[in-house]
């Protein structure tokens, strides 16, 4: 596993001064490129998640999404997207959040998680945790369990985790920012 996160962590690429001056972005479209880094970060949420009888994987958009459909996929889950606001065409729960940069908001579809359903939320990093907070609030609303919250970054420099008390946090890979 060690050999995996480090070929994973090697494929990231940082990107200085985007969006804003000041800021190291940490890219995941060049672990997207390299199909056995893509693989392996499927693989070590696999590893994590087979046992623990996980109903929903919930994504956030836009890049938690492409790390949690094949997650859901191959651990025979559903799974529900958490979408920025006004692109979800049904009746939804909406949660406001603070990121790194910005006030914003997430929608849900109401019906898309059941009461009681065992649900996994997935990003591709955790940052100052605000993302996570407002999906474990959209989980909770809909009555679902939060089981844990997976990310392929963390920056723990952030303390993101701190913010999400009660929610185990698993990630692959920590980087520093700044
Ligand atoms: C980024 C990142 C996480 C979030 C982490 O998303 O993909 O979702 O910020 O920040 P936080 O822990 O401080 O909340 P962003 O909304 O910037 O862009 P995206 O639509 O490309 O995922
Ligand atoms: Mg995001």
């Amino acid at each position: 596993a060690e050999a995996k996160k480090e070929i994973i962590k090697n494929s990231i690429r940082g990107v200085p001064d985007f969006p804003h001056a000041g800021i190291l972005f940490w890219d995941v479209t060049t672990i997207l490129l390299n199909h056995q880094a893509f693989q392996y970060t499927i693989d070590l949420f696999v590893e994590q998640y087979k046992d623990k009888k996980i109903d929903v994987v919930a994504g956030f958009e836009a890049r938690g999404l492409i790390f949690g459909a094949p997650l859901a996929l191959a651990l025979g889950a559903a799974f529900v997207p958490l979408r920025k606001p006004g692109k979800l065409p049904g009746a939804k729960i909406t949660e406001e959040y603070k990121t790194e940069y910005s006030t914003d908001k997430i929608e849900m579809h109401v019906g898309a998680i059941q009461e009681g359903q065992r649900v996994l939320l997935v990003d591709d990093l955790i940052a100052t945790g605000g993302t996570l907070m407002a999906g474990i609030n959209l989980v909770k609303k809909a009555g679902g369990v939060v089981v844990e919250a997976a990310c392929v970054i963390e920056l723990p420099f952030l303390k993101g985790r701190d913010k999400i008390p009660g929610t185990p946090l698993f990630v692959l890979v920590e980087k520093e920012g700044l």
